[in-house]
Formats: C-alpha cells, structure tokens, sequence
C-alpha cells in the first residue's frame, strides 16, 4: 500500500521520468516542474510506492474559468451551454499518469480521491478536465472518472495540434487525438 503527498523539490526528476515515459518527451521541463512546487495555486500530488519510489503523479491548478478554457482549449459556448457561470473558479486536472507496471490497480483512482478532497480543502468546488481521446476511441481514463462521478459534457477537436509533442497514441509529433471535456461539481 503506497502514500499520496505532495511533491518535493528532490521528487521533480522522477516526475520529468515518469512524464517523458508515459505521456511525451519533454512535455514538462524540470525547471517547468519547479515552479508547480513553488507556487501555492498548483499542486503536484505524487503516488509513492512502499519502497518509496513515485509511480505515479497528478498535476492540478486553481483558474479562473477563462484561464481555464484557453489552457485546456475549450471553447465557452461549451460550458455556459451546461450553465458553468464565468465567474466560477476551476480547478484544472491537468496531467497524470502511472507507470505501467503499476496500472490497473487503483492508483489514479486514489489519486483523484485525494485531489477532490484538497480541491474542498481549498474551498473549491468546480473541477475541470479534458481526456485524450485516441483514434480507436477509447479515453484511457474514462471508467476512472465516471466511477468519480464526473461528467462528460462535450468534445475537443484537436486541441494539441499546435503543441510539439510526440503523442504515443496517435503516433504524431502534433497530436491528433480529440479530447473530452469532463466536469465535476463538489458539494
Ligand atoms: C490513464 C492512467 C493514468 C490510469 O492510471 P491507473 O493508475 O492505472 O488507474 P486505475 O488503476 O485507477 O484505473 C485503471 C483501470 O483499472 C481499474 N481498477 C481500478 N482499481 C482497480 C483495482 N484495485 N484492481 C483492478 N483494477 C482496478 C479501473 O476501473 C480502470 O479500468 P479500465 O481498464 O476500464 O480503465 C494510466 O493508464 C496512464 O498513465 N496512461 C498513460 C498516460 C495517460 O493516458 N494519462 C491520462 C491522459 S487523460
């Protein structure tokens, strides 16, 4: 049985590791990583196995709902369409990922029970997240999200096609995978 904490300064080449390996090389930068760790608005939660080794991580921030929707390129018709009012404050789920020795045994799912409670902790109630859909169609994380009760509430084409970065689903240098747009309100 593992721990969920916060990440530390000494964690950030694990994390760079398990980024370049599990969604694209480069896609953080450790400098990029270090500014997460500083900065009270962003939170890198880390998976740590009992050897103390992390093996996964989630990446989350507190937006305004404008910044919100241009980091993850979604358009506003979408949310004020499902009554998300502009003043809201989100919080932005915006990268996770696990090792893959260690997938499909509940990790991401513990981790995103950790995150809804910080998002309270912090007095937050809107979460706010987009999942890569691959070109066969399946989201890697959807079972996980709908078992959290978050909701599908529409579709990005291509948000990342202007992004340098090889994607390992499609197999491009500027990803074509669409995204779905995923919401979830906490009481
Ligand atoms: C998507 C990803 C983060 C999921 O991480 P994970 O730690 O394996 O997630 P979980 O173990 O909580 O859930 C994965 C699956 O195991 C199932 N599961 C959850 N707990 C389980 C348990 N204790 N025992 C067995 N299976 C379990 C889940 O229902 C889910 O089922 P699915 O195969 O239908 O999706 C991981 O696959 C990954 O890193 N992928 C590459 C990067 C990526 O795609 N990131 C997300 C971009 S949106």
């Amino acid at each position: 049985m593992g721990i969920i904490r916060e990440a530390r300064e000494q964690d950030v080449i694990k994390i760079k590791q398990l980024t370049d390996e599990n969604i694209s090389v480069n896609f953080y930068t450790l400098s990029f990583l270090r500014t997460i760790i500083d900065d009270p608005k962003q939170y890198l939660l880390v998976y740590e196995n009992e050897e103390k080794e992390i093996v996964a991580y989630l990446y989350m921030f507190c937006a305004s709902l404008q910044e919100a929707l241009t980091i993850l390129h979604i358009p506003v018709e979408l949310l004020v369409s499902n009554g998300v009012l502009p003043e809201t404050k989100i919080v932005v789920f915006k990268t996770t990922c696990t090792h893959k020795k260690y997938r499909s045994r509940g990790i991401l799912t513990s981790l995103i029970d950790y995150a809804q409670k910080k998002v309270l902790q912090i007095d937050l109630h809107s979460i706010l997240l987009t999942a890569l859909q691959i070109p066969s169609e399946k989201i890697p994380a959807h079972t996980v999200l709908i078992q959290a009760d978050f909701v599908p509430v529409g579709r990005v084409k291509h948000p990342w096609r202007n992004i340098e970065a090889y994607c390992p689903y499609c197999g491009k240098d500027h990803c074509i995978c669409d995204a779905v747009v995923y919401r979830k309100e906490l009481p």
